[in-house]
């Protein structure tokens, strides 16, 4: 089944719409194009000293789903999903850094390349954060863009991260930041459990100190 390209949807639109959504039609297929697609948005999202961190495994062959299923508590959208992303994050992706910066004349590269690695080297804490933050952020990126190109996702963290990372030998260098399912809704979502009000969520300068 064809899906209704959505792209002119507002990111307002795209944020209010978003759900996650555990119930897809498995026979859905994903084009390598639209695959892509997302992808290429996702890449956009932004990531400290643009350090790029965040890898994508795609997940589409049934047999792998089928693998994962179990390790994921079983839940539907595994395997009803047309693709299922793993993110994970480069702990090392500070390493040659001037990559990233190829265009930055070569004083002001140097310095970045200088503060990329006073800020990792050494540091697994902060190479952790750097992989989650960075992970969490293409996530959202990833979520919204597939609501404007017409899809539905959930994000995942029900899984034996170990477990997974193993199957689909992730490297030592690398950790499991989360699963995204994306595919095609075929049953809605329960009804929002609730958003807590800004009231309860903000503090606004003056009252913060
Ligand atoms: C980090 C993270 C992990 C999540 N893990 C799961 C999961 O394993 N399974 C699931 O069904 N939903 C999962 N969710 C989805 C949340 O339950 C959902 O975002 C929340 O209930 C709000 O609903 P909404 O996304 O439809 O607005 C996860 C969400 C986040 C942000």
């Amino acid at each position: 089944m064809s899906q209704k390209n959505t792209e002119n949807l507002s990111v307002i639109d795209a944020i209010e719409q978003r759900r996650s959504v555990k119930h897809y039609d498995p026979t859905h297929k994903m084009s390598r194009s639209e695959i892509e697609r997302l992808l290429q948005l996702a890449a956009l999202s932004p990531t400290a000293f643009n350090i790029q961190p965040t890898r994508y495994i795609v997940v589409q062959d049934e047999a792998t789903k089928a693998a994962i299923s179990p390790l994921a508590h079983n839940q539907p959208q595994v395997i009803e999903s047309s693709v299922l992303f793993v993110l994970t994050g480069a702990l090392d992706a500070y390493k040659n850094a001037a990559r990233y910066w190829p265009d930055a004349p070569a004083e002001a590269q140097a310095g970045i390349v200088a503060a990329i690695k006073g800020s990792y080297e050494g540091k697994p804490q902060a190479q952790r954060d750097e992989a989650l933050l960075s992970g969490g952020m293409a996530a959202t990126t990833l979520m919204l863009a597939a609501k404007a190109l017409g899809y539905d996702s959930c994000p995942m963290k029900g899984f034996d991260f170990a477990a997974v990372g193993k199957l689909l030998n992730v490297p030592e260098n690398e950790v499991v930041v989360m699963m995204i399912a994306v595919g095609k809704k075929a049953a809605e979502p329960h009804r929002r459990a609730g958003t807590l009000g800004i009231d309860e969520l903000v503090r606004w300068e003056d009252t913060a100190r």
